[in-house]
């Protein structure tokens, strides 16, 4: 029962260190296997062979077997020390920062990932590294606490607001691969996701200095900021009757009469909408709660204000 593909049980393994971890899995998961049929095993063979045949049936007394005692003792501290010793190595070489990695800034927020590279691109959701490459995240929170988590890496690390935390990979084929967030922060912390893109040092190269807007037009860039930071509440379907959303759906939104939760209402135009970007707790739509979006204030460009609200113009 090999795992070290990772096809069937695990995830793909995309680190050497994911070997690692996989192989320590893999031996915990014998060890207690032979350890639960050991000990459930003998539990049901003993009862049955040792159980009272005939009323008033005595059973021999026996206090004690150092014998036994010793090796059922001895036996599992040597396990535990095995296990001790080979998940402190991993620990280890998961913990141990490389020197010269290339460094890329995260950001969570409630409830997407911003990645910031050294050189000034800025990307949301999605993240590009190259391969063969020791690569530190140095990560930080705008809210709460969140948690950075690549399973095909096989690493993870809290994201804590107010300091940095960092982890590091270095991954040895290309792909693209899951990033989860595992600390629970609210809401559509379930929607918290990003892709790592593992890709060739040139590409790398190519791509980090490339504008990530080149060529697109602003309904395209607002598109892309849509798919990148809003799709985890925003959607662009009209809301079904009787659905509890946790943001108003931005079909049909633009050009509309929004009623607020003060009784006013408001007309929907590029003001509103740029203000409920960057000052979401401003003015609250009727039957939504305040303090659930967070504000993008200082998160995007003017460029990607605009584009959001040239392509808000398009849902309908
Ligand atoms: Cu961020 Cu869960």
């Amino acid at each position: 029962m090999s795992m070290a593909t990772g096809s069937k049980f695990m995830p793909p393994q995309a680190t050497e260190i994911a070997k690692s971890v996989d192989s320590l899995y893999e031996f915990l998961l014998i060890v207690s296997f032979i350890s639960c049929v050991l000990v459930i095993g003998g539990l049901i063979y003993f009862a049955i062979v040792h159980r009272r045949k005939h009323e008033g049936e005595k059973t021999p007394y026996i206090a004690h077997n150092t014998t036994l005692e010793f090796l059922w003792s001895f036996i599992p501290f040597v396990i535990f020390m095995v296990v001790f010793v080979w998940g402190w190595v991993v620990y280890h070489q998961l913990r141990h920062m490389p020197e010269n990695g290339l460094e890329i800034g995260v950001q969570g927020q409630k409830w997407d990932w911003t990645f910031i590279y050294k050189s000034g691109r800025k990307t949301a959701g999605e993240i590009y590294v190259p391969v063969n490459q020791d690569v530190k995240l140095l990560m930080t929170s705008a809210d709460v606490i969140h948690s950075f988590y690549i399973p095909a890496f096989r690493t993870k690390q809290d994201v804590v607001p107010g300091r940095y935390s960092a982890l590091w990979f270095n991954a040895n084929r290309e792909g693209t691969f899951q990033v989860f967030c595992t600390e629970y922060c609210g809401d559509k912390h379930s929607a918290m996701a990003a892709k790592i893109h593992v890709v060739s040092r040139e590409k790398y190269e190519d791509w980090v200095q490339t504008d990530a807007y080149k060529g697109l037009s602003s309904v395209e860039i607002g598109a892309k900021v849509y798919g990148q930071r809003c799709i985890a509440c925003h959607s662009l379907t009209p809301t079904p009757e009787g659905a509890n959303p946790i943001a108003p759906s931005y079909y049909g939104l633009f050009g509309k009469q929004e009623k607020l939760d003060d009784g006013s209402t408001v007309l929907v135009d590029e003001n509103y909408v740029r203000e409920s970007i960057l000052n979401p707790n401003a003015k609250i739509v009727a039957g939504y709660k305040k303090g659930i979006m967070p504000t993008f204030a200082g998160q995007l460009s003017e460029e990607e204000v605009m584009g959001l609200i040239d392509y808000l113009k398009t849902v309908k």
